[in-house]
């Protein structure tokens, strides 16, 4: 008989599977995203996303006090203001929601991560990330706002600063604006390859930040392409970023091999809203083993070579661990 080889050796038991696993998911590697919303009062939970709240500032360090039981180590916070205007002032703004819940936060919880997503869709009245002006979304005058939003994040106690609007130069602004500002410390996590996808669905509806007119081509990445995605990684490294993102994450794996394979700089999979709320719906209908779908959603992301993921996923997956 021809020789052949054995690949089941080391399949032979769970004890035998465990010494040769590759790829784990730790504690250490999530990042919990948490929605804070101006003037709420209790907890609400958003429709498209069972398991998902907006809190309000009475309820956000009860949900922060089970984040941190469980022993992760980092949030990323959203906020839902409680006015909008044409240029996004409660991104900025000293009293703004991100930045009251930051300041709370790091009260009661200074080693905990807090990362700020720093983008203007939630605040602005257009719903757009930038500035917008006879209906076309502004660069370099969207980039001063953007950088604003930034430092006052950071002034507030933000700890990482994660932008994601997506416009050309915002790290290299954003970095400049920390630096003026004596934040030359704080790391910035770009959400350097964002593609325009439907998967972000259930987010804007709870973050209320549809666009009010047309949507984000323009900005973010068709995603049909690949080579775009090195061309961003690229830009932001050049401008100082720290960490690079890949969103969304199930349907761009490759994506997120081939930026692993381009970087040595740590690789965050954003495991978006879309993603969770499919997850949650064929788990709700029976018609899935939902723990063990997500273990092997994340785990996949992991082979793909993200260090780090962003999922609503984190708490479950934490207490389990
Ligand atoms: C803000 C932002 C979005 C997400 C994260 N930051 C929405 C968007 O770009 O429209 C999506 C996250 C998710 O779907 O879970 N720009």
């Amino acid at each position: 008989m021809q020789k052949f080889d054995r690949h089941r050796r080391l399949r032979s038991s769970a004890a035998m599977r465990d010494l040769v696993r590759e790829s784990h998911i730790q504690k250490d590697d999530l990042i919990m995203p948490v929605f804070i919303e101006a003037g709420l009062k209790g907890k609400t939970e958003i429709s498209s996303m069972p398991g998902v709240y907006h809190f309000g500032l009475d309820t956000i360090m009860t949900e922060i006090k089970s984040i941190v039981d469980l022993g992760i180590k980092a949030i990323i916070l959203f906020g839902l203001p409680d006015h909008k205007d044409e240029v996004g002032t409660g991104a900025w703004e000293h009293d703004g929601i991100v930045q009251e819940a930051t300041r709370l936060i790091k009260k009661s919880y200074p080693d905990l991560i807090v990362i700020a997503d720093t983008c203007l869709c939630e605040y602005t009245s257009t719903g757009h990330c930038g500035i917008v002006k006879d209906g076309v979304v502004l660069n370099d005058e969207s980039l001063e706002y953007i950088t604003k939003t930034a430092v006052s994040q950071v002034e507030a106690g933000a700890d990482i600063i994660a932008p994601s609007n997506a416009m050309d130069g915002y790290v290299a602004a954003i970095r400049e604006g920390l630096d003026n500002a004596g934040y030359k410390n704080t790391p910035i996590m770009s959400y350097a390859v964002k593609y325009a996808s439907s998967f972000y669905g259930p987010f804007r509806e709870a973050a209320d930040s549809a666009p009010a007119f047309g949507d984000r081509k323009t900005y973010q990445m068709d995603p049909a392409n690949r080579l775009d995605a090195l061309r961003e990684v690229e830009s932001d490294e050049k401008e100082g970023a720290d960490f690079v993102m890949v969103k969304p994450s199930m349907a761009f794996l490759d994506v997120m091999r081939e930026v692993r394979d381009h970087t040595i700089l740590p690789l965050v999979a954003y495991n978006v809203s879309g993603e969770y709320a499919m997850v949650k719906a064929a788990a709700a209908n029976g018609w899935i083993d939902e723990d063990k779908i997500v273990n092997e959603i994340l785990v996949g992301m992991k082979r793909a070579g993200a260090d780090l993921i962003i999922t609503y996923f984190a708490k479950d997956v934490a207490a389990k661990l």
